[in-house]
């Protein structure tokens, strides 16, 4: 579907004017639409927020599989960065057993992730903070999609024009918030524990190097998404 087709099908007919102009000025049409289906929910985003992206359905979709084949009762997520809230509220509406923490350091965006919590009816605690300083509980399963692309990386106008570059750059090549969340994850983790992260398709070796700094008795596992690129990292401590 091209962009013009995805307008004329998900805005209403008095909008759709107004849509094709800001089209032209090179909005995003999922900012124009203001919701997008992430896993099969609606998410509503605005400028404030990442439009949520097929990889990150996929980290969603390997994630419950962990946890449901190696976690049992109510298993307790971290989800870091949670911009729309779209992994957290995917993951409680998948699973209704989890007892789901978020946190974001973008008030603006915490506000539009607790707005998706109620849409969609769940319940997740919402924490404004810096990664998860402040938070002193102990997690079973951390998850992130923190920002990870590097300063001088060339991406799509339509992306550097348009969504927050705090939920995009990252310093140290796009490493440093693997590393900022694994410095100090030792403290927030249970004995047995998942971690998932998204990863940018270039990374996985220097995150596997992070990794293996902070939780070196850790089995890692890479995993490709649909188009065969190592986007996500998985951490955990059984079998
Ligand atoms: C790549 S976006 C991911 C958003 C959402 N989880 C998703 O997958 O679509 C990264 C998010 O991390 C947040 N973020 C950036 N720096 C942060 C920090 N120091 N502490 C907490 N969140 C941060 C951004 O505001 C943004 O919402």
């Amino acid at each position: 579907m091209n962009n013009l087709e995805y307008l004329e099908k998900y805005l209403p007919k008095n909008k759709l004017k107004k849509g094709l102009k800001q089209l032209e000025k090179g909005l995003p049409t999922q900012y124009i639409v203001g919701n997008v289906s992430f896993y099969g929910y609606i998410i509503k985003v605005n400028k404030n927020v990442l439009i949520p992206r097929f990889e990150t359905e996929e980290l969603v979709e390997n994630t419950l599989k962990y946890i449901n084949k190696y976690f049992k009762g109510n298993p307790t997520v971290l989800d870091i960065g949670t911009g729309s809230g779209c992994i957290s509220i995917a993951l409680k509406k998948e699973n209704n057993n989890l007892d789901i923490t978020a946190t974001d350091i973008s008030k603006k965006a915490l506000k539009v992730a607790k707005n998706n919590a109620k849409l969609n009816n769940v319940d997740i605690r919402f924490i404004n903070t810096n990664l998860y300083e402040g938070v002193n509980n102990k997690f079973d399963i951390i998850i992130s999609n923190p920002p990870y692309i590097s300063y001088d990386e060339k991406i799509m106008d339509i992306v550097y024009n348009n969504e927050p570059h705090l939920a995009l750059f990252a310093d140290n090549k796009g490493l440093y918030f693997y590393e900022e969340i694994l410095k100090n994850i030792h403290k927030i983790i249970n004995e047995k524990y998942l971690i998932a992260f998204e990863i940018g398709e270039k990374q996985a070796n220097d995150i596997k190097n992070i990794i293996n700094k902070y939780l070196p008795n850790s089995n890692i596992i890479v995993k490709k998404d649909m188009q065969n690129r190592d986007r996500m990292i998985f951490i955990h401590n059984f079998e």
